[in-house]
């Protein structure tokens, strides 16, 4: 048996913010990132349309990327005090898995954060709120996803809590809020996205409920990302539903490793001055990734399924499989990002050599293997790699070389 769960509702296209006067309530907390809803006005909107619906508003600002444990429990004090029946979160993926995490554990104050980590382990939310989540990135599908990604700042790991507990009950998804994204946050996202999709698709746990989302989502996604990255606003707004639709597949088809690798890399280099960018590490790792997965039959198949909804030609598996491959790395380089960890600069661009040190990588890089496998992403991955499989892998990624085991 299997469960398929989404939001119980789901608002999309222009204009949709307004549904939140819709929402019945008494009180709502706002949850929002660093500004950039602020600055656009969508703050403001939101605030006067829960006014609207006759409820009380209170904000929780400045949530930071990758949002940190102790963010999540500093906005669940607040929560405790104001006590409200709706959580709307709103912004790109960091303040919504805040949210969803702070959530818990104003539901649950004894709740630890080592708790809230037991996979599918969170126990019955709705008793206090209720959770609308509004998307302004168009990539991490948290809106539709029963997961929320917090970073232990103290081991620079990044853990993703799971459970369709935390699945929003509301999901709007309105185009306007993801027009004012710089470029460099629409690559990101977008092959967030594009990862969301194949290794759904991939996935030990996909079924039939999940496939046509995930083959919906690859082919919208090759055909908008990289006009909505050159500034086409129609994409843009394509863009904003593909990454929903991936979202509803992966979180109910699960993922696989490169989001294991990203999740153990993306923080872990932080005293060398920056952070793997989720999406960017997802793009680099991804053809690497698909390389090694490919060694398994089932595998494979899928993705010459992927190569020829995308039209990519080749006569057989193994030449789908290298098109496919192909095809990804030449999406990197027009979205201007490197194509291994040796290249990627602090500023997240192509440069020779990047930010994080050779030796500092090959010295760390059995624990990061040891702690990706660890991922909750690995067990539905369709291979299980042993410690000396990733540590090969993950060197691959460093150098940019040829996966052949
Ligand atoms: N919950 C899930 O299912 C899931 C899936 C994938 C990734 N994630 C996690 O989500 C996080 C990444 O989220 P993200 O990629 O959406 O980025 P983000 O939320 O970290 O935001 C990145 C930056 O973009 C700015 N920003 C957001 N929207 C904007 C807009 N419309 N215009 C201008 N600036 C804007 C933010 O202020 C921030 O500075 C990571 O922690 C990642 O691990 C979660
Ligand atoms: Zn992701």
């Amino acid at each position: 048996m299997a469960r398929f769960t989404l939001p119980r509702d789901l608002y999309h296209g222009k204009g949709a913010l307004e549904t939140l006067k819709t929402l019945k309530g008494k009180k709502a907390v706002v949850v929002v990132g660093g500004g950039a809803m602020k600055r656009n006005g969508f703050l403001q909107k939101a605030e006067d349309y829960l006014k609207e619906a006759g409820m009380e508003v209170m904000l929780i600002e400045g949530v930071e990327p990758d949002p940190s444990v102790t963010t999540v429990m500093n906005g669940a004090a607040k929560m405790l005090e104001f006590e409200p029946d709706w959580i709307v979160a709103m912004g790109g993926g960091s303040p919504i898995d805040a949210a969803k995490a702070m959530w818990i554990k104003y539901e649950y104050p004894d709740c630890t954060f080592e708790d809230m980590c037991k996979i599918f382990g969170i126990p019955e939310l709705r008793k206090k709120a209720h959770f609308c989540a509004i998307p302004s990135t168009s990539g991490t599908a948290t809106e539709v996803t029963a997961f929320s990604v917090i970073t232990d700042y103290d081991k620079g790991i990044k853990y993703p809590l799971a459970d369709f507990e935390i699945t929003p009950d509301v999901a709007i998804v309105d185009p306007e809020l993801a027009e004012t994204m710089p470029q460099k946050l629409v690559a990101h996202t977008g092959m967030d996205a594009m990862t969301h999709a194949i290794e759904a698709y991939v996935s030990t746990a996909n079924n039939d409920y999940t496939d046509p989302l995930a083959i919906h989502a690859i082919e919208m996604i090759m055909k908008e990302l990289i006009p909505s990255y050159n500034g086409d606003m129609d994409a843009r707004a394509k863009m904003h539903n593909a990454q929903c639709l991936a979202g509803m597949s992966f979180s109910n088809a699960l993922l696989g490793i490169v989001h294991s690798m990203a999740h153990k890399t993306g923080a872990i280099f932080q005293d060398y001055g920056a952070h793997i960018i989720h999406g960017a590490a997802n793009a680099m790792y991804l053809p690497k990734v698909i390389a090694f997965n490919a060694k398994d039959e089932t595998a494979k198949k899928r993705y010459g399924v992927i190569a020829d909804y995308m039209g990519l030609g080749g006569a057989n598996d193994e030449e789908k499989v290298a098109l496919l491959i192909q095809y990804l790395r030449k999406m990197n380089d027009d979205l201007n990002i490197p194509q291994c960890i040796k290249n990627y600069g602090a500023d997240s661009y192509p440069c020779e050599q990047g930010f994080v040190p050779e030796e500092v990588f090959l010295e760390r890089l059995p624990s990061i293997a040891k702690e990706a496998i660890g991922d909750a992403c690995t067990g539905s991955n369709p291979r299980t790699p042993s410690q000396e499989e990733m540590e090969k892998l993950l060197k691959c990624c460093y150098y940019d070389l040829e996966v052949d085991f």
